[in-house]
């Protein structure tokens, strides 16, 4: 009986493995089958045997959520541009580079497709979005191709970043590949200066589910962690009108549910919160807001039950800089910066649905229908449901530009230029 159980388990775990090794399988032998990079998911395989010194650095999300991690990577200056040695000179480091920037608004959030068994299928939509980056075909003409890939979204890197770094193997291309999780730790343990407290992740329900900031967190301080997934928070911030919830409400109950659960196990108390989902810094001050709401808050008893749960300070963490400084890391060590000027501005696209895909599930307001949305499986790398389009400002909704324009800048002006 022991055996035959035993036998079940491996039989499980080898099926496991096989599905997860075929969404990478079937991409790499896709864009392997296209050289010529002419069919959705392909790129044009003699672009990379050339010098890839002067390609734009590709920054993808699975929305505009990313353009924080863009901005944080504009305003980066931690280097001397002339020497590479440490220190500010006024010059930020990557003035010499171009940017494409990619959100995949279409198929967000991707924080919810775990909870709904569909990781196979997010994992695909991620892979889709490297192999965007890396090719030449856009809904209405061309873009570069790109040296680097900033996986710019907590969620993508948490079930990508390993899928697009072995695919990018498997092609040969020497594309560096970054993802925010890891800088995000990292960043965490840079910055600590003396903190011991517990640290409270906030992030998409997929990205918590997939425990990566634990484990990330973990390799570089024995911290006690505990996560805190919004199943709204990033739809809402992008501007989805299917949530009515005002964001502040949105971020209070959520915290307020995170601290009564934390209570009720006895959790450590927190003092830094690492900003888990490329969409919270831009509404950083509200979610330090509730937290200093629910710490003042009392019961019925007068007691103020959070009080000792949450410091009166609380160090907010955003991998976004740690990002920027392991991208310029990576590129310095590849000797693969810019040597040219850039005579173009920064690209970006968004995904929009395509009408014309047949059997396509739509609502009123254009957008995919929960059902299609979440009912889609992998197996189809070069699927054109949705297809990409160059963001301009007046794509964003009201709010969300509202937001870009006011809390990035850099990225704003950038933007406005790509008109
Ligand atoms: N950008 C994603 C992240 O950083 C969150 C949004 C989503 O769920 O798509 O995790």
């Amino acid at each position: 009986m022991k055996a035959f159980f035993r036998f079940t388990l491996l039989c499980v775990l080898a099926v496991g493995s096989r599905a997860e090794d075929d969404v990478v399988a079937s991409a790499v032998a896709h864009a392997k089958a296209h050289p010529q990079g002419d069919v959705p998911s392909s790129f044009v395989a003699a672009d990379y045997r050339a010098d890839l010194r002067d390609l734009p650095i590709g920054v993808f999300d699975s929305g505009v959520g990313g353009l924080t991690v863009l901005e944080a990577i504009k305003a980066h200056d931690r280097h001397h541009n002339g020497t590479g040695a440490a220190g500010a000179d006024g010059v930020p480091d990557f003035a010499g580079e171009r940017f494409v920037y990619f959100g995949d608004q279409a198929n967000m959030p991707y924080g919810n497709y775990s909870a709904v068994g569909r990781t196979g299928f997010l994992r695909e939509l991620i892979l889709r979005d490297a192999l965007f980056l890396l090719g030449r075909r856009q809904a209405n003409g061309v873009k570069p191709p790109v040296k680097a890939i900033v996986i710019a979204c907590n969620t993508a890197t948490a079930y990508g970043l390993e899928d697009i770094r072995a695919a990018v193997k498997a092609w040969g291309i020497p594309v560096i590949v970054i993802g925010v999780v890891e800088a995000g730790a990292q960043g965490l343990a840079e910055t600590a200066d003396g903190a011991q407290g517990g640290v409270a992740v906030l992030a998409t329900v997929g990205t918590c589910a997939s425990n990566a900031y634990p484990k990330a967190i973990a390799k570089v301080t024995g911290r006690p962690v505990r996560q805190l997934g919004s199943a709204s928070l990033a739809a809402a911030i992008e501007g989805d009108p299917s949530i009515k919830t005002p964001i502040r409400d949105i971020i209070r109950a959520d915290v307020g549910a995170f601290l009564k659960s934390a209570e009720a196990d006895g959790a450590a108390p927190i003092d830094t919160l690492m900003l888990g989902c490329t969409h919270y810094p831009l509404v950083a001050d509200e979610i330090a807001a509730a937290f200093a709401y629910w710490r003042g808050q009392s019961d019925a008893d007068g007691r103020k039950p959070y009080a000792q749960l949450v410091a009166p300070q609380l160090k907010q963490v955003n991998p976004a800089a740690w990002t920027a400084e392991a991208l310029w890391r990576s590129l310095q060590g590849a000797k693969m910066m810019a040597v040219t000027k850039p005579t173009a501005g920064d690209l970006f696209f968004i995904s929009i649905p395509n009408p014309n895909w047949k059997g396509i599930g739509l609502v009123a307001d254009g957008t995919l229908a929960y059902e299609y949305k979440y009912g889609r499986v992998e197996g189809q790398v070069d699927r054109e449901d949705t297809i990409n389009v160059p963001l301009t400002t007046d794509r964003l909704p009201g709010a969300t530009a509202g937001l870009v324009r006011d809390k990035l800048p850099l990225t704003w002006r950038s933007l406005q230029a790509a008109r």
